[in-house]
């Protein structure tokens, strides 16, 4: 038995890394999945993997931050799947200088990803989770809608990251927010943490050699130095850094029926680090 059978589920920056996971590990417990990436191609192989499974999964392609993106996702989900029982916004990427450094571009990149977006898309979504809410109640019948918003140990404060700790830091305000607006509704309005999970985000440098990722034509660093790296693995208790599907798996402990009394709470998944 699935534990998710018949649930419309959306999952933003899906494409890659954690949120590929959670697509996947969502699909595989009976859900039928919305696949966002900025990127076409990983978002349709997301879908493609999970037709595979014997699952059903739809792409949704474009920027979280575009203008008319949360009217476009919610729309994509009750077209196909005539609802949204879960929302994990996922989508995201590190954009680091020290303050002094920093451009209002990189500031309101990071706000608008990480901050705005999915502002954005509860807001979109709230008429559909609203009404669905309501027409249960009316019968009789409590149903829980799950709301899983990631953060990063980083909102705790991170050198370099004033841009993105911020915008880590706020989405745990809003969670907390409408955890208490939208109880009523019977959504449960959780936060998931992650400490170091090893993605094209954390890839190890070496030296001088340098990543980057490519978001929306703009060519951004990423990576953490080898030194680095080891540092931060000496000071997990569990020893190493957190795959993506070990990743996918504390979200999916939010969007399962036993956290159904859970609500407003920030999970920290970082193999023992972290308090923010
Ligand atoms: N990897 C870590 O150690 C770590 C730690 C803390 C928090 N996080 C958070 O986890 C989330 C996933 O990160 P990841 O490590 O899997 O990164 P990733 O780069 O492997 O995957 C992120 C995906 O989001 C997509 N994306 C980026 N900007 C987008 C946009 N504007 N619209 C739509 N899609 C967009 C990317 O194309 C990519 O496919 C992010 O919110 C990140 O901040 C990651």
């Amino acid at each position: 038995m699935t534990k998710l059978a018949g649930k419309s589920a959306i999952v933003t920056g899906s494409g890659r890394g954690i949120g590929r996971e959670v697509a996947l590990k969502l699909a595989a417990e009976g859900a039928r999945v919305v696949v966002n990436d900025l990127d076409a191609e990983p978002a349709h192989e997301v879908v493609g993997l999970i037709k595979a499974q014997g699952g059903e999964a739809v792409a949704c392609v474009g920027s979280v931050t575009a203008s008319d993106f949360a009217d476009r996702l919610v729309s994509t989900a009750v077209t196909n799947y005539q609802g949204i029982d879960i929302i994990v916004n996922n989508a995201g990427f590190t954009w680091d200088n020290v303050i002094q450094k920093m451009t209002d571009e990189q500031w309101y990149a990071i706000m608008d990803c990480h901050l705005t977006a999915p502002f954005r898309i509860l807001r979109a979504a709230y008429p559909v989770i609203s009404a669905a809410a309501k027409a249960e109640a009316a019968e009789g019948r409590e149903v829980f809608r799950k709301i899983v918003n990631i953060s990063s140990v980083s909102a705790g404060g991170n050198v370099g990251q004033a841009n993105y700790s911020t915008a880590k830091a706020g989405i745990l305000g809003m969670t907390r927010t409408l955890a208490k607006e939208w109880g009523r509704l019977k959504v449960n309005v959780n936060a998931v943490a992650f400490g170091h999970i090893e993605t094209r985000l954390t890839v190890p440098i070496a030296g001088k050699e340098s990543a980057t990722v490519n978001i929306e034509g703009r060519e951004i660093k990423v990576g953490i130095s080898e030194a680095l790296v080891e540092q931060s693995k000496k000071m997990i208790p569990l020893g190493r850094p957190g795959t993506p599907v070990e990743a996918a798996g504390s979200v999916y402990l939010f969007c399962q029926p036993e956290s159904n009394y859970v609500t407003g709470q920030v999970l920290i998944c970082g193999g023992g680090i972290g308090s923010i």
